[in-house]
């Protein structure tokens, strides 16, 4: 939530940050800002909006500094108003400091700023004056900056990457971090800083991972890192293998519509790894004492969970929990060194998956993340890393990273237990199959049958059971978080004891219907929704029921476990459709930003 970039070298510094906030725009679009330092004095400019509003802004002037730093808002603490854009100053304007995370301790320092004056009503502002007050009557150096801004974070409560320009050092940028990511791009006679690798891409693949609370001084020759101690240390500099035609359209409409497509490289590269992934074999073999089994994840990761746990409990008979993040991390739960703990995260950063994952450490469990980014907070944190391939995932619908997620867990639930001689009827090759026709399968025409009869209604009903209801979950999910129509998903079996009370001649009930052992279970559901003059839109492979339904969307028959995976084509092309025919960007839903970096 939020990005925050910085340029410093031989460029034009406006240019190179306002591309590498385009680039980090996923995560909040809520304002944009910078900072340059120009001919020893610091221009800010600042925009509500997208970063369209901010280059428009720019298009005029002529600015030549070559050193600056930037910032894209998802709101936390203040409306999205200019006041609360980021950079914010302080008093004289002599520094500027961007901002990604949040100071839980905002509102006590700030009362004892005692008459301070402020801008805004963001906690950042906070921040700004904290570090004034310390530089105050001090010889403005690298060391004292340094000094100062320690001591400001040492009474920080939160998360936070800072960046931050002073007018007096034309071509620095000195950063600090505690839990929000930063990352330092490498150049060559110039450097950048980042939330994500994105925004700096297009200049290089060089990249230094900040850790928590370390601090920087980048500048376009060199960059220092200091540790909590302020004593330099020595870095690593690592190459990001993401290409940068990885992160543009590529001909595509948005960046949702891509990765929906992308889906089965993303589904057959993850389960190539994971199936074949021997560290993993040895160490569920060395973990046969395992008694119980957590999941923990928010959002659309949560419902990969619960596929996980569909599979885990039919085939491995162990009972699986599964927790949104932010309720396992409060409801103190029953783990020990005999649990097994799986933490699912395409970012690897969602600040409530991170808390959760360290509490389950602090009580002894083993704790596996799976997760899209490599080098993420998450994959400092866990004993063992599952990686997903789905590539970059922009959008902040998740699609194709949803569909590897499940992946992972069909290859982990293949391991897992091997050693009771569990018959487990699905393989790689069945995978395989899935991923052809899902690059040989279109469903816009069908799907857009869908979409006019639900794009005008208010509420859009999804029920399946078993793990039909899970897939039904996540449909809803993706429909609702794109197209602001309220959807929820109900066990189809719950109807009748409230639900049904919903329904009436205007609804359309959307069936998930994929499991045999359900089917007429399901149909009893379907009766009593057509009884009170309901219209039902199905996705089955059971050609049988096509009577049943007002519109059939037929799906084809394959391993009833990877229907879970079939059915993700259909469902998020129904989301993408729908937003797009009631003329909203799939990309940047309202409201949302795609890494959830707060609580
Ligand atoms: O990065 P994470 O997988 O931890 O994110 C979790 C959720 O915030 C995320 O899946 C969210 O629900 C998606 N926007 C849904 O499409």
């Amino acid at each position: 939530m939020c990005g925050i970039v910085g340029y410093t070298g031989f460029r034009l510094a406006v240019p190179v940050l306002l591309d590498a906030l385009a680039n980090l725009e996923y995560r909040g679009y809520d304002s944009a800002g910078i900072a340059v330092v120009e001919c020893g004095k610091l221009k800010i400019f600042k925009k509500t909006g997208k970063i369209n509003n901010l280059k428009e802004l720019l298009k005029n002037k002529i600015l030549s500094s070559s050193c600056g730093i930037g910032h894209t808002r998802w709101a936390t603490h203040g409306v999205p108003e200019e006041r609360n854009a980021h950079p914010h100053i302080n008093d004289d304007c002599s520094f500027a400091i961007v901002h990604n995370g949040i100071i839980e301790n905002y509102d006590l320092l700030k009362k004892k700023l005692n008459n301070q004056f402020f801008r805004s009503q963001t906690d950042t502002e906070v921040v700004a004056h904290l570090l004034n007050k310390q530089l105050l009557n001090k010889a403005l150096t690298e060391t004292n900056i340094l000094k100062s801004l320690k001591l400001v974070c040492d009474d920080l409560k939160g998360s936070f990457a800072f960046a931050i320009v002073f007018n007096k050092f034309k071509d620095k940028i000195f950063v600090a971090k505690r839990s929000s990511p930063l990352i330092i791009g490498v150049g060559k006679n110039e450097n950048f800083i980042a939330s994500d690798i994105p925004a700096i891409l297009k200049w290089t693949n060089k990249v230094i991972d900040l850790k928590d609370n370390e601090f920087g001084i980048i500048s376009a020759q060199k960059v220092e890192i200091f540790d909590c101690n302020l004593k330099i240390k020595k870095f690593k500099i690592r190459e990001e293998n993401i290409k940068a035609e990885q992160i543009i359209l590529n001909g595509f409409d948005c960046f949702m519509h891509k990765e929906i497509e992308q889906g089965a490289e993303a589904i057959q590269e993850t389960a190539n790894k994971v199936f074949n992934n021997t560290l993993l074999e040895q160490l569920v073999n060395k973990k046969q004492n395992i008694n119980k089994i957590h999941i923990c994840a928010c959002g659309t990761a949560l419902h990969a969970g619960l596929i996980a746990k569909f599979l885990i409990e039919k085939y491995c008979r162990k009972d699986v929990i599964i927790d949104f993040a932010s309720e396992f991390r409060y409801k103190n739960p029953i783990i020990n060194s005999n649990s097994l703990c799986l933490f699912i995260s395409q970012s690897g950063e969602t600040a409530d998956t991170i808390a959760g994952l360290e509490l389950a450490k602090s009580k002894g469990a083993f704790c596996i993340a799976i997760t899209n980014v490599l080098g993420s907070r998450i994959t400092q944190i866990a004993d063992f890393v599952i990686p997903t391939f789905a590539g970059p995932e922009i959008a902040v619908a998740s699609t194709k990273a949803y569909v590897a997620q499940i992946s992972a867990l069909l290859g982990f639930t293949k391991f897992l237990f091997k050693k009771e001689d569990i018959e487990i009827d699905y393989n790689l090759q069945d995978i395989y199959n899935i991923c052809d026709w899902w690059k040989n399968t279109n469903f816009d025409e069908v799907i857009l049958k869908v979409v006019k009869m639900i794009k005008d209604l208010d509420s859009v009903f999804f029920i399946g059971r078993s793990v039909d209801y899970y897939v039904a979950q996540e449909a809803a999910l993706k429909l609702k978080e794109i197209t602001y129509i309220h959807c929820e998903a109900f066990a189809g079996g719950e109807l009748k004891h409230g639900s049904l009370a919903l329904i009436n001649d205007k609804s359309v009930v959307i069936v998930i219907l994929t499991q045999s052992e359900i089917l007429e279970k399901t149909l009893n559901a379907i009766h009593e929704i057509k009884s009170r003059g309901a219209k039902i839109v199905m996705f089955s492979q059971f050609l049988q029921l096509k009577d049943f339904a007002d519109l059939f969307v037929r799906l084809p028959n394959k391993n009833q476990n990877l229907m879970p995976l079939v059915c993700a084509k259909p469902l998020q092309t129904l989301a993408y459709l729908t937003s797009k025919t009631k003329g909203f960007d799939p990309d940047k839903p309202r409201n949302l930003a795609k890494s959830v970096t707060v609580e």
